[in-house]
């Protein structure tokens, strides 16, 4: 009886352990504060009307499908799965406009309004 106890103690802090790590792992990119408040101002910026007549899912697949697929689940030179993905749209912003390790910066490639229609177009990949 006592050891049962025990051993529920220790499995159960063991699983706060392991779930601490797979949080460690599947962190997201960071970002500095710079980088959010321009990912902001890019947002702010951005016209509904314009980032709608984007066509996003070209500009996907001629910028980023080489790496992330055309589906958004390649993962090709260590690229995120984006049908995963669970980052915020500030966050995508982020990273379009000033990449990350292998992934280029896209901030002077495409235009405030074509920067948010693709981070919108990406979470339309997501499987959930
Ligand atoms: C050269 C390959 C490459 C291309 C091209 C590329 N990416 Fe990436 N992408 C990556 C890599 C590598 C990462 C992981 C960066 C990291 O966290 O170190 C990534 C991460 C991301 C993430 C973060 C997802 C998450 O949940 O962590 C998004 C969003 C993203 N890419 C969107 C795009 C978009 C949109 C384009 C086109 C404009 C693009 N990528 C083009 C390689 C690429």
């Amino acid at each position: 009886m006592h050891y049962t106890i025990l051993f529920l103690l220790f499995m159960g802090s063991h699983m706060i352990f392991l779930n601490n790590e797979t949080k460690l792992t599947d962190q997201e990119p960071l970002f500095t504060k710079e980088q959010l408040d321009k990912a902001d101002q890019v947002i702010k910026k951005s016209k509904a009307k314009k980032v709608k007549k984007v066509d996003a899912p070209l500009l996907f697949k001629q910028s980023c499908a080489s790496c992330h697929g055309r589906k958004g689940g390649l993962g090709l030179a260590g690229a995120a799965d984006l049908t995963a993905s669970k980052m915020p749209l500030r966050k995508q912003v982020a990273i379009i406009y000033f990449g990350k390790n292998t992934m280029q910066a896209y901030g002077d490639h495409f235009s405030t309004d074509e920067i948010v229609a693709i981070a919108k177009y990406i979470s339309t990949l997501r499987k959930s």
